[in-house]
């Protein structure tokens, strides 16, 4: 427990006490073709979880930390979180079979007193202060969300049965990265009902009337999924 989590009240926090992090890493990572799920493939000699769980545990933006694990993995999980001596980690809970779940139950960890909930997908390892400090903005100005995106370069195509049905006008559109920051309030709602079907908070919250602005994202912040995706961010790191 970090200090001075369970005895602080909102009046008398800062805002770094009052922003806790969500750390989504129960994906079995099906395309990595691993005998482990995702978050405990090998990434720069150590699990990838260890790697985001590290940088946001020495992040000055955060406050407090809460891991989803994969389902039998929650003890591995602590354990290195032991190992990385972090300071931050409140709770390991159990994911969920979706990445919504896995988020609605790292929220039942999550401090009362927190007033921003950041989450981070551990399959996006290169997190950077600067990222956090971008989606941390525009909740001071109003918005009730931030998400880091980056433009589309390609053409969009939809594609049926192996032919493309549509080209997708890519005007005003953007590739959603994490982490994304909301007010706690409005993330929890939002994930209160039903959250088939989302594959981010922002849709969540969107769905639900909130404003969510964008920043600026960052390449390294890609997703890992495949092979070629761990080594190519691995080269990175
Ligand atoms: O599967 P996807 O690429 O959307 O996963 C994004 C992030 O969500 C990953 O870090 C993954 O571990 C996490 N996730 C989760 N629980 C799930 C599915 C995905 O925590 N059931």
């Amino acid at each position: 427990m970090p200090e001075g989590a369970s005895d602080s009240t909102p009046s008398q926090q800062s805002p770094t006490d009052a922003t806790w992090a969500v750390l989504v890493a129960a994906g079995a990572g099906e395309r990595l073709d691993l005998d482990r799920p995702k978050a405990f493939a090998r990434f720069a000699g150590r699990p990838l979880l260890a790697e985001s769980l590290d940088r946001l545990d020495r992040c000055p933006w955060v406050h407090a930390i809460v891991v989803a694990a994969p389902a039998g993995w929650e003890e591995p999980a602590i354990l290195l979180s032991e190992e990385l001596a972090t300071g931050k980690v409140v709770a390991c809970v159990t994911g969920g079979a979706t990445r919504a779940e896995s988020v609605r139950n790292a929220l039942a960890e999550v401090g009362e007193e927190a007033v921003v909930i950041l989450v981070h997908d551990a399959a996006r390892p290169l997190l950077t202060d600067e990222v956090v400090e971008r989606v941390l903005g525009p909740l001071a100005e109003g918005f009730e969300g931030a998400v880091p995106a980056l433009p589309v370069p390609d053409t969009l195509k939809r594609v049926e049965e192996g032919r493309i049905v549509e080209t997708v006008p890519r005007d005003g559109l953007v590739g959603a990265q994490t982490p994304q920051a909301f007010l706690a309030p409005v993330l929890r709602n939002a994930c209160a009902g039903d959250v088939s079907g989302a594959t981010d908070c922002a849709s969540l919250v969107e769905r639900a009337g909130g404003r969510v602005a964008i920043v600026a994202g960052d390449l390294h912040l890609l997703k890992i999924t495949t092979p070629e995706d761990l080594a190519f961010v691995e080269s990175w790191a």
